[in-house]
């Protein structure tokens, strides 16, 4: 398969391109260092990608970001941050790319286990999260030309530890190789409208 993956390079996206990468053809995507660059908060950049690249047989997106801050201070600014990056940037490659993918392809997003397992500073991410839960199950349901799409949604990865485990109390780091079997079964599963929890 033809596979683009969107944060490519990230902690949770360079490897998942390197297991996809043992049997498929992979577009590395993401702002820098890839084969192809995209800035997933500019419908018009996506729009541009998807030229470049042409006819697709899957689509994942390991990519993102939202506020991260306290609840109290958040600002209606604070809230379209992740709605313009995580949420809409993921949706806008599935509408977008719904009109490169060949029959029966795939997408899978990201979410993440904060949309019901939440922490202090994380109401930007957990909102956005579930939307995209939401989202994937939805259009599942309407997907044309055999075309499936799904949601991996993990908990903190072991590889994210250092960095944000203080953020996390309480929560048990997910072991990166359990992270990559939920992108394969996806992609080369046969499911659709499913939310592929890795907790
Ligand atoms: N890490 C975790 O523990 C964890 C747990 C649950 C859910 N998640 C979710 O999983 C996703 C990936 O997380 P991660 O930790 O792997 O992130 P990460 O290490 O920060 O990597 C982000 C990737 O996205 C690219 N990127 C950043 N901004 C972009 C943009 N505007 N347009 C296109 N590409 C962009 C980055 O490359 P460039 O900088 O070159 O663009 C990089 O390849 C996020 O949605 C995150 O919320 C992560």
């Amino acid at each position: 398969m033809k596979i683009i993956i969107v944060g490519a390079t990230g902690t949770i996206g360079k490897v998942v391109t390197t297991e996809l990468s043992k049997r498929h053809t992979i577009v590395k995507a993401a702002t820098k260092n890839s084969d192809v660059k995209v800035d997933i908060t500019s419908i018009e950049s996506i729009k541009e990608m998807f030229r470049q690249v042409g006819s697709f047989d899957a689509l994942i997106s390991a990519t993102g970001s939202a506020h991260f801050g306290l609840f109290d201070t958040m600002t209606e600014a604070d809230f379209y941050k992740g709605i313009k990056s995580k949420m809409m940037g993921q949706i806008n490659l599935v509408m977008v790319g719904k009109d490169f993918i060949t029959d029966n392809g795939s997408f899978t997003l990201t979410s993440g286990i904060l949309h019901k397992d939440p922490i202090r500073n994380g109401v930007g991410l957990s909102f956005v999260n579930g939307a995209l839960n939401s989202f994937v199950t939805s259009a599942a349901i309407e997907m044309k030309r055999g075309i499936r799409i799904n949601v991996v949604s993990p908990g903190l990865v072991e590889d994210s530890y250092a960095a944000l485990g203080a953020a996390f109390p309480g929560h048990i780091p997910v072991s990166m190789p359990r992270v990559v079997q939920g992108y394969l079964k996806s992609v080369e599963g046969f499911g659709t409208g499913q939310l592929i929890e890795i907790y």
